[in-house]
């Protein structure tokens, strides 16, 4: 197997789980970024984001790890370079390219003064997700960073701009990234396909060594239902497109993802008023092979650090274009809804909120991540507060995180070490983000320690309606008949 030297640019949830994969391939591995605390952090073993397995690869492969501040330290001898940096939402719904646009430009002016000595162009690989003609404005930018120092000769200097957009999903980035569904890949060049190839080959034939701390790996000690499912004849499918349409998967993935949630809360809230039951109509949708069962879930809605700002930017991207994207729009509507719906229903049940203790449990966006990236939390605890609720959460790993980003917009969240201290003399609780604690949560207990009217919102339908009822809890699903 070819051993390649990788710059990773943006040690984020994308860029670490990517670099740590690539070590625990064999790869040598050189992470930037620009957050001198982050690099700090992480040389001395601490790792800025929750995210399992991480830890454990980057602490077992220190010998082909490093991580810096400097651009120009990490570029000379490497042979790719992966952008991984955080591409937010910017003005108008579009994607704010600025970081992807830094990179580029810094390492124009570092490529002008390298003499390179690479038998090959330098890959500039794109793993940020940006719109479609970004490959072609990095490209640009480079160019341009690179002018005004007289062009270097040879390969040393040169490079391609390749996209290889990103499906992780966070809580099970480090699996997802050795157990990919596919790879993509958009370039104009065969060579720089090939030499993608012989990058992930390991993870096309899934022939590297398993990781240790992933015990039984293929079940991942069954981190939410996470599988890698039946090995593919002939490998991973590896996916080679034109730039283009590279960009164009990522946007169209998140925005079908999200429309597929959109589409089964509109079918929940006809549940509501025809007395249909979402849980089960989700079943007996997604046992058809044609719609399929996952991201089939009726409840408070999506939130996260991709689905609204991708499904933002491609909306914005056809508007720019004269397209009117009806179907993106709806999808965001129906959200939107759906995310004031919990507090709604609580509204309906107990009328006033004013001094009310309402418990939320689960702040992050998702089960398995810290990120509260425009999680509904957020918002539901904003709504909640304007109304004079008193507001206490609880998040296994991110709660005091969530105190802080309230607390920036004059928002104040009490944190609760556990579920049941959460619930402790509250009148109302909402499910917010299904943890397995909240899950597994022991409903008895909760209608001991909760105050009239014990109103239980369940965000995420992950319990038992007539349960939770029968323990005296006044419960309220969404969609549940
Ligand atoms: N998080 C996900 O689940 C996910 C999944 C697929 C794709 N993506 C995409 O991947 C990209 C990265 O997302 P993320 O969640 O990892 O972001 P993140 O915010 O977790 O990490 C980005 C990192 O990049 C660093 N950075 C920003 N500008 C820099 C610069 N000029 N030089 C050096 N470092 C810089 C930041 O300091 C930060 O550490 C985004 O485009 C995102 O849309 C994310």
């Amino acid at each position: 197997m070819q051993r390649f030297d990788v710059v990773v640019v943006g040690a984020g949830y994308v860029g670490l789980s990517t670099g740590a994969c690539l070590a625990h391939l064999g790869h040598r591995v050189t992470f930037v970024d620009r957050d001198a605390g982050r690099v700090e952090g992480l040389s001395a073993g601490v790792i800025p984001v929750h995210e399992p397995h991480l830890g454990d690869i980057i602490r077992t492969y220190r010998d082909r790890i490093s991580f810096t501040t400097s651009l120009a330290e990490a570029v000379p001898g490497c042979e790719m370079l992966f952008v991984a940096v955080d591409t937010p939402q910017g003005e108008g719904g579009s994607a704010d390219l600025s970081n992807v646009a830094a990179v580029a430009r810094d390492l124009g002016r570092i490529l002008a003064a390298d003499p390179g000595g690479r038998s090959s162009p330098l890959l500039v690989v794109n793993k940020s997700t940006v719109p479609v003609g970004s490959g072609d404005y990095v490209s640009m930018l480079v160019r341009e960073g690179m002018s005004g120092v007289a062009e270097a000769e040879g390969n040393g200097a040169d490079f391609r701009v390749v996209s290889n957009p990103e499906f992780l999903r966070e809580g099970s980035a480090v699996h997802d990234t050795l157990f990919p569904d596919r790879i993509v890949l958009g370039s104009e060049s065969e060579a720089a396909f090939e030499t993608m190839r012989e990058l992930y080959r390991p993870i096309i034939e899934r022939s590297f060594e398993p990781v240790p701390s992933m015990s039984g790996v293929g079940s991942l000690g069954g981190l939410y239902g996470t599988s890698p499912g039946p090995f593919p004849e002939g490998g991973v499918p590896f996916v080679t497109t034109d730039l283009q349409s590279a960009e164009m998967i990522k946007y169209a993935a998140n925005a079908f993802l999200a429309t597929k949630i959109s589409f089964i809360n509109e079918i929940s809230n006809i549940c509501e008023l025809v007395g249909a039951d979402v849980t089960s109509v989700s079943e007996g949708i997604g046992l058809d092979g044609r719609i399929g069962s996952r991201f089939l879930d009726a409840g408070a809605g999506w939130g996260g650090s991709c689905f609204p700002k991708d499904v933002s930017a491609l909306r914005a991207a056809a508007r720019e274009r004269g397209y009117e994207p009806g179907l993106l729009d709806a999808a965001v509507a129906v959200n939107e809804r759906q995310r004031g719906l919990a507090v709604a229903k609580l509204q309906q049940e107990i009328g006033n909120l004013e001094d009310r203790r309402v418990a939320l449990l689960g702040l992050a966006f998702k089960p398995g991540t810290d990120d509260l990236r425009d999680a509904p939390s957020l918002y539901i605890a904003r709504e909640l507060r304007s109304l004079g609720a008193r507001v206490v959460g609880y998040d296994p790993v991110a709660g005091e995180k969530a105190r802080e980003v309230l607390a920036s917009s004059g928002v104040d969240l009490e944190v609760a070490e556990d579920p049941h201290e959460a619930l402790r003399g509250a009148h109302a609780a909402v499910i917010v983000t299904d943890w397995e604690e909240v899950r597994s949560l022991d409903l008895a207990r909760a209608a001991r320690e909760m105050e009239e009217p014990k109103m239980l919102v369940d965000g995420r339908n992950v319990l038992d309606p007539a349960e939770a009822r029968a323990q005296g809890l006044r419960y309220e699903g969404f969609g549940r008949g």
